[in-house]
């Protein structure tokens, strides 16, 4: 179901230019220019419909980088970067056509030092393939989006991506210490440093974190490592309503416990968990997954103190008994993207944050825009940072003017509670013509400026990011 506009793509004359400019500086096998091989680079993982680019670079090195993105830019076409294809807000789809620079052959983890406590690695590295890797030499890459298995590191760069663990650990931004990158007209950057302390000039490394491909392509990173925790140890804590669960958050950042993951799953999700072979009490209608780390002491003290503040509201606290019973339950929470979209026709996950004492207030904003729009709002998320994905579901097409107003209400009570619109997918297409409503407009021509600074034909992930119409009122 079409929710975004479509963008005018470069002539039938331009996209011959670009294709030949890039056969003749790759050579013809790594250029895809078939509709049919195309169309494959053509969605991630969000709601913005696909749109299949004029061609495909596969890259197997920066040299290969470098070389499409003089080529591209020769021919004035867009250059789209994508890696795993996992995105949630659109990121790497070519919504104005051009060239998808596909950096998934670069997949190679060139260093791990126990020394010192660092990876260098390739942007198409399966975060998967480097947590096994790091852990194997016992050593701890934090950042865990749920599409660990298919996502990549180049992708989680982009994005700045986080996921459960982000309560204790922080995103993706808070472990790259440098990277290597390709600015439109080919030139090969290092940014950044190989040190844990270093403060020389702007921190350009952190800028290009989360900043969605739109103003360099990533061909290295340099990722700091932490030692690894030792043990774990997982509880379900069951609620008779998600307002408890919501409300032992709350108490649990007040009472200063710091359990690696706090995951918030309300009444519809549950639904899904027990589908994956989770047994959850009948009476449940909310879940918190909690996890700690540590000395089994330590874990032991950690798991004890949560009990303690769960048990105001909570109807049962069950801690996993075995590494199966801990993978089963992850499991049918990673998968709670998929699930969610097959409960309805139409699906739109959204990824709000707000402060913590606010989870109850948000989750009584939507029922209060379930029952005024009839769009069904089901919630799960990563409720230790407040970061929410609220999931809109519907089945019916015409519905689409009030997943509109849902959305608009949904946005501006986050903004009102000073939340904010995204805390780990990014703006992409899907979010952009909302970023008005948190940020003011001198800062976002701010962001315009650095953006023309890196690509003044704004020819690299265009469309994303920035606004394409002045947010109006919302829709009545
Ligand atoms: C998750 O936490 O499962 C992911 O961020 C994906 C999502 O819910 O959209
Ligand atoms: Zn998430």
């Amino acid at each position: 179901m079409r929710l975004h506009p479509s963008f005018p793509r470069p002539s039938a004359a331009m996209a011959d230019k670009a294709r030949s400019l890039l056969e003749r500086a790759l050579g013809p096998s790594k250029v895809l220019t078939s509709p049919e091989a195309c169309l494959a680079y053509a969605g991630d993982e969000s709601d913005q419909e696909p749109v299949a680019p004029d061609a495909v670079v596969l890259a197997s090195s920066a040299e290969d980088i470098a070389k499409a993105m003089r080529a591209a830019s020769e021919a004035e076409v867009p250059i789209v970067p994508r890696a795993g294809g996992s995105g949630k807000s659109g990121g790497c789809v070519p919504v104005a056509g051009g060239v998808v620079i596909a950096t998934l052959g670069m997949n190679g983890i060139l260093e791990i030092s126990r020394e010192e406590q660092v990876a260098v690695v390739q942007p198409g590295v399966i975060l998967a393939d480097l947590h096994a890797a790091v852990e194997a030499e016992g050593m701890f890459f934090p950042p865990d989006p749920n599409s660990l298995k298919m996502c990549a590191i180049g992708g989680n760069i982009a994005e700045n991506a986080a996921g459960p663990r982000a309560f204790k650990y922080g995103s993706t931004r808070d472990y790259v210490l440098g990277l290597e990158v390709v600015l439109i007209d080919g030139t090969r950057l290092r940014t950044g440093k190989r040190t844990v302390k270093g403060v020389t000039g702007y921190d350009v490394t952190s800028l290009l974190v989360g900043s969605e491909g739109t103003l360099a392509v990533t061909t290295e990173a340099t990722l700091r490592l932490i030692p690894n925790p030792g043990a774990v140890m997982t509880l379900m804590a069951l609620f008779p309503d998600v307002y408890a669960s919501g409300r032992a958050v709350s108490a649990m950042i007040a009472a200063g416990v710091r359990p690696r993951c706090i995951e918030l799953l309300d009444e519809g999700t549950l639904d899904a968990v027990r589908a994956r072979g989770v047994a959850v009490d009948a009476r449940a209608r909310a879940m918190l997954i909690l996890e700690v780390d540590g000395a089994p002491a330590d874990c032991e003290a950690q798991a004890e103190r949560l009990g303690e503040v769960c048990a105001v509201d909570a109807i049962d606290i069950l801690v996993a008994q075995d590494a199966a019973q801990r993978d089963r339950l992850w499991e049918a929470r990673r998968q709670l993207s998929p699930a969610t979209r097959a409960m309805a026709r139409y699906k739109l996950s959204e990824d709000v944050v707000v402060p913590r004492d606010r989870i109850p207030a948000l989750l009584e904003e939507t029922r209060a825009i379930e029952a005024e729009t009839g769009i069904r709002m089901i919630t799960y998320g990563h409720a230790g940072d407040g970061n929410l994905h609220v999931n809109l579901l519907w089945n019916d097409a015409a519905m689409a003017p009030l997943v509109e107003r849902s959305l608009h209400r949904l946005f501006r009570a986050v903004v009102s509670m000073r939340g904010t619109l995204t805390g780990e997918h990014g703006v992409g297409t899907s979010k952009a013509d909302f970023l008005g409503l948190e940020q003011q407009p001198e800062l976002i021509e701010l962001q315009k400026q650095i953006k023309r600074v890196f690509d003044p034909k704004g020819l690299l992930n265009p469309h994303k990011i920035f606004p394409r119409r002045q947010l109006e009122a919302a829709p009545s």
